[in-house]
């Protein structure tokens, strides 16, 4: 397993089990040569970028609505809603001061690749389960390619850039994980979250890299 301190020390963790706490990590660094790809290829990161942004933002508007029900799920994810849609003009922002449109929306291999992991025929509470967890797991591969970004770019601009990123991305997987735990049984929590890091270790195994992709 590989360090993912830098994700975790903008989170306050103190809510979230000791057992998540110890497993939280993704079990597969990215391929180093990955950042040096995506420094090639800035403008289609930054598209696919505003994409990801997007469909959090969507996802979490999706959220709220199938769980209306769940008062501590809507009060959390509303303001994360705003923060996702806020990166997504951040990026929008970036793409326009360099004479970029957005362009059209690429297919993601890396979520839709995640979905096919997802429990189709389960109770409502493990479709809920699984809905936390891809999303915290989505977070976290993105905190770890930001990371990637802050560290490893040549441009300091562009570094700090995403560092922003990273620094909310972090705060936003521990998120999911504790209103899973808030909801349902954390020992099932913590068993169905080392199948899902399990699978997304397999899944960045066979995965061609690119530097086109965030993911
Ligand atoms: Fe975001
Ligand atoms: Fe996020």
């Amino acid at each position: 397993m590989f360090d993912t301190t830098v994700c975790v020390i903008f989170v306050n963790m103190k809510n979230l089990s000791t057992g998540v706490k110890n497993i939280l990590g993704l079990q597969l660094p990215s391929d180093p040569r990955w950042v040096n790809l995506a420094e090639l290829e800035l403008d289609e990161i930054l598209t696919d970028h505003a994409y990801c942004e997007q469909k959090a933002a969507i996802t979490c508007i999706s959220l709220i609505t199938k769980n209306s029900e769940k008062e501590l799920l809507v009060d959390e994810l509303s303001p994360i809603v705003t923060e996702e849609w806020g990166h997504f003009r951040m990026v929008i922002a970036e793409l326009k001061k360099r004479n970029l449109k957005l362009g059209k929306q690429r297919k993601d291999v890396y979520v839709n690749s995640l979905i096919q992991f997802q429990k189709k025929d389960g109770s409502p509470q493990q479709r809920f389960l699984d809905q936390m967890l891809i999303m915290a797991l989505i977070e976290a591969r993105s905190c770890e390619r930001f990371k990637r970004l802050s560290e490893g770019l040549d441009d300091l601009y562009m570094r700090n850039f995403y560092r922003k990123f990273m620094e909310s991305e972090a705060g936003h997987y521990t998120l999911f994980i504790t209103l899973a735990e808030h909801y349902l049984d954390k020992k099932v929590v913590r068993s169905r979250w080392t199948e899902w890091l399990k699978y997304e270790k397999e899944l960045i195994q066979q995965m061609e890299l690119r530097g086109d992709r965030i993911h």
